[in-house]
């Protein structure tokens, strides 16, 4: 009986070792070639678009492989666009890289999908880095307004922060990147 249920949790073990992953969490490696794990256990994916050019790049003292390629489009007036999937009436954090430059915001979702669009409107060739959607639980987030807007990010400051690295996935389990205050001084509103 013993050995039956040790044999059990071995299997579960070797069976789920992806399912690790918190639910809801995308990480798209724009032009990337394969699938890996970071050092904070996030799951990368290529993210396998048939449009636009995919490179590698070096960066100067950059080592995280997710910023080690990119993916560029033309530059028209066409859109291009990722599709992922989400679940509907559920809010998400969703954070674009371009290299040296971090977008996010937060919003609810409203439709089994939501695409992200790239276009060359004012700096010429469009291209992207990395791709990261994560998923809320219950109530987190909500405003009267989440239909029609989103939310944007004013700062994210660890006051106190015992070193300059910034807080974020596993410490906060939704990701949000934290920037220590000993590189990121309070706002005087
Ligand atoms: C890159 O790393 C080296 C060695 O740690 C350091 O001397 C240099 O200042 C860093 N360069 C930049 C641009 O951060
Ligand atoms: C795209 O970029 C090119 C070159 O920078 C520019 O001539 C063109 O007007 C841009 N297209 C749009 C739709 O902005
Ligand atoms: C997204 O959902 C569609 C329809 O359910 C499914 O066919 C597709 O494989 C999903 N894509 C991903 C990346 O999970
Ligand atoms: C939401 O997620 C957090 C972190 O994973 C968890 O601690 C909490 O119990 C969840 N809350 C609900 C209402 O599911």
């Amino acid at each position: 009986m013993e050995n039956s249920l040790l044999l059990f949790s071995l299997l579960l073990l070797l069976l789920v070792p992806s399912s690790a992953q918190m639910p809801g969490f995308v990480s798209l490696d724009c032009g990337g070639e394969e699938f890996f794990s970071d050092e904070l256990g996030l799951d990368w994916t290529p993210d396998e678009l048939r449009y636009g050019e995919a490179t590698s790049i070096e960066v100067l003292n950059e080592t995280r492989k997710q910023y080690t390629s990119l993916r560029h489009f033309p530059a028209d007036s066409r859109k291009y666009c990722y599709t992922m999937n989400v679940t509907s009436r559920t809010r998400y954090l969703l954070r674009a890289t371009f290299l040296y430059e971090m977008r996010e915001l937060i919003f609810l979702a409203t439709s089994p999908t939501v695409s992200v669009c790239l276009s060359n409107a004012t700096t010429g060739q469009p291209f992207i880095s990395t791709l990261e959607l994560r998923q809320f639980n219950g109530s987190v987030y909500f405003t009267a307004y989440e239909e029609h807007f989103y939310l944007s990010v004013s700062a994210r400051i660890n006051f106190g922060a015992d070193s300059e690295a910034p807080v974020r996935y596993p410490d906060d389990p939704f990701d949000r990147i934290w920037s220590s205050d000993s590189i990121k001084k309070a706002i005087t509103l």
